[in-house]
């Protein structure tokens, strides 16, 4: 199980500030079991691991193993919540140059993200590393509409068209997007693209668990089963409401009571570099959830020990508004030691045969305990090793406290209307048919 300890959080709040949240909270999960919460159209990630394990998923390994036996690489097309938690799946179970691995080691095709930004340079890179190989494309949005992935795919789609005609190509597509609508779906009906459903019922950001993250994870060669069992396990580990028994409700309860004390930005810390997307998933997932109506913890992360040279002096000793959560990976597999070598007489030498992983772990301690000491109370969040399994626990520690934490936040934990304020602006500098009244305004007033 996933443990939370609050050692180095203890002088900032006592025991018994978080234990008052205790019925707050019982009556917010209580809710959301019930499905009478704000969004509660969104509620589909709640059994999401249990009832897929149940349906199978052999459609997607099929579909996956295709890909592993006919492509060099797998481009996977997305942005937001169709692109984060899938990376930070690969980043987690797979090794950090597993791109770079020669094929025999590497197992599976090379896997490249496309469609989350809009840099020329970064489609321009992407298409030079994919010359000469055999190339699968994953295209995967819920709306089928979103602006990035949408552009992303016209490039590589009429690359791949180039080089290989149509016919061939399009024996290359996947396509994951909404059961009915959207013009992502037209196409793949039309075309006869394999297709695999993004449930109604579940959220961008909480969609990890379903063809947006299980197909290029599969095709990754990720144990999708073993993650989906972590997940169902935590479904039931975390079904107790006793916050004393519930780390992820503990979590939720004691984020809202140093929020109200002030510390509103929540750095989500991690020391190792497996781990750096996983923390752009998670601060998807409580920004988009909890950042509305003037409200929310600001959330931040860090990848340390890299970023204790550039933030850690902000940290230490800046604004005292934060508090930190540290991801921590209890069993490292890396078999690391440091050798002995007199000769370098870099003063290192009294660590000649210490793991390496044990090393890494007394920065971390030695941190957190530097960081309570100058007013920043601090979370760990311990997670056996980088398995799938644990991984597929921690996605639901976090999306059960995000879901908490946004009742006891009193906002709708599930919509993210903000977005769609630079959409507007920006189809209307881009000249979108229909909004050209916002575009002569807009035109004005850069004039
Ligand atoms: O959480 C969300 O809803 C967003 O991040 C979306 O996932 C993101 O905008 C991509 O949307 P779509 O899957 O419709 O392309």
């Amino acid at each position: 199980m996933i443990k939370l300890d609050l050692q180095f959080a203890s002088s900032f709040l006592t025991d018994r500030e978080w234990e008052y949240q205790q019925p707050f909270i019982t009556d917010a999960v209580a809710r959301l079991r019930k499905a009478d919460v704000p969004g509660s159209d969104f509620l589909g990630w709640i059994h999401l691991a249990s009832e897929t394990l149940k349906q199978g998923v052999e459609s997607i390994e099929r579909a996956a193993a295709r890909i592993r036996e006919d492509s060099d690489a797998v481009v996977v097309i997305g942005i937001g919540g169709s692109y984060l938690g899938a990376r930070a799946a690969f980043e987690w179970c797979k090794p950090e140059y597993y791109n770079q691995l020669p094929p025999t080691k590497r197992g599976g095709p090379e896997v490249y993200f496309a469609g989350n930004q809009l840099s020329a340079a970064a489609v321009q890179d992407l298409l030079q590393v994919l010359e000469g190989k055999r190339v699968s494309l994953n295209v995967i949005s819920k709306s089928g509409t979103t602006t990035e992935p949408a552009v992303a795919f016209r490039l590589l789609r009429q690359w791949l068209t180039e080089q290989l005609g149509e016919t061939e190509a399009d024996k290359r597509i996947y396509v994951t997007t909404d059961q009915h609508k959207g013009a992502l779906k037209h196409l793949a009906d039309a075309k006869g693209y394999p297709t695999f459903v993004i449930p109604d019922d579940v959220g961008g950001r909480y969609s990890v668990l379903t063809p947006v993250g299980l197909l290029p994870l599969a095709a990754a060669g990720v144990d999708i089963r073993q993650l989906l069992s972590g997940a169902a396990l935590a479904e039931e580990e975390l079904t107790v409401t006793h916050l004393q028994d519930n780390p992820s409700l503990r979590y939720a309860a004691v984020r809202n009571v140093l929020y109200r004390k002030g510390k509103a930005v929540e750095i989500l810390v991690t020391y190792e570099p497996a781990l750096r997307t996983f923390a752009e998933w998670w601060k998807q997932l409580f920004g988009e959830s909890e950042g509305k109506d003037q409200k929310g913890l600001y959330p931040a992360s860090v990848a340390n020990t890299t970023d204790l040279h550039s933030m850690g002096q902000f940290i230490q000793e800046g604004s005292r508004n934060l508090f930190e959560t540290v991801v921590r990976v209890e069993n490292s597999d890396a078999a690391i030691y440091l050798p002995s070598d007199p000769q370098l007489e870099d003063g290192l030498e009294y660590l000649a045969q210490k793991p390496l992983a044990w090393v890494n772990d007394q920065a971390r301690l030695a941190t957190q305990m530097a960081h309570a000491d100058g007013g920043v109370p601090n979370l760990t969040v311990t997670v056996p090793d980088r398995s799938e399994k644990s991984l597929g626990e921690l996605f639901y520690f976090f999306e059960l406290a995000c879901a908490t934490s946004s009742q006891l936040l009193g906002v709708n934990g599930f919509d993210q209307p903000g977005v769609e304020a630079y959409k507007t602006n920006m189809f209307a500098l881009l000249g979108k048919p229909g909004y050209e009244q916002q575009s002569k305004a807009m035109q004005e007033r850069l004039s």
